[in-house]
C-alpha cells in the first residue's frame, strides 16, 4: 500500500470517527422514553473515546504528509431508541472491521507504531460494539 493510499484510507476512518461523534451527540439529545437517562449516559460516555480516535488519526495523517478531512460521514436517521441503537451497532461493527483491516495494512507499510495504535482502537470499538449488542438484547 502506497503512502497516499494509506493516507486516503485513514481519512475514510477519520470521517467515520467524526460521524460517531455527531451520531452520539445528536442521538443522545433526541432519545426519548423511559430509558432516556441510561441511554444518554451510555451514548455520551462514548464521545471522548471517538474524539480521541479522531485526534489520533488527524495527527497521523498530517505526520504522513496528508491533509485531515473535515467532513463527517452522514449520520443515518433514527427515530426510536431501538433504531438509534441498531444504527450505532452497525457503525461500531464497521469500525471494528475497518481498523482490523487498517492495522494489517499499516504493518505491511512498515508502520508498526500505527498498527499497534490501530489494534488498540479495535479493542475500543469491540467493547462499544459488545455493549451496544447487550443493550439491544431482548429489546422490544
Ligand atoms: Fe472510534
Ligand atoms: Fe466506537
Amino acid at each position: 500500500m502506497s503512502n497516499q493510499a494509506l493516507i486516503d484510507a485513514l481519512n475514510d476512518d477519520l470521517a467515520a470517527e467524526f460521524q460517531a461523534v455527531v451520531m452520539y451527540t445528536t442521538y443522545s439529545a433526541m432519545v426519548t422514553g423511559p430509558y432516556r437517562p441510561q441511554l444518554v449516559t451510555f451514548m455520551q460516555a462514548e464521545i471522548p473515546d471517538e474524539l480521541g480516535h479522531a485526534q489520533f488519526l488527524a495527527d497521523k495523517i498530517a505526520a504522513l504528509g496528508g491533509v485531515p478531512t473535515k467532513q463527517p460521514l452522514a449520520v443515518p436517521e433514527a427515530e426510536t431508541p431501538k433504531e438509534m441503537l441498531e444504527r450505532i451497532l452497525e457503525a461500531e461493527r464497521k469500525a471494528v472491521d475497518n481498523y482490523t483491516k487498517r492495522a494489517d495494512q499499516a504493518k505491511e507499510a512498515g508502520q508498526l507504531g500505527l498498527a499497534v495504535q490501530l489494534e488498540d482502537m479495535v479493542v475500543d470499538e469491540t467493547s462499544h460494539y459488545e455493549e451496544t449488542k447487550k443493550l439491544l438484547e431482548d429489546w422490544h
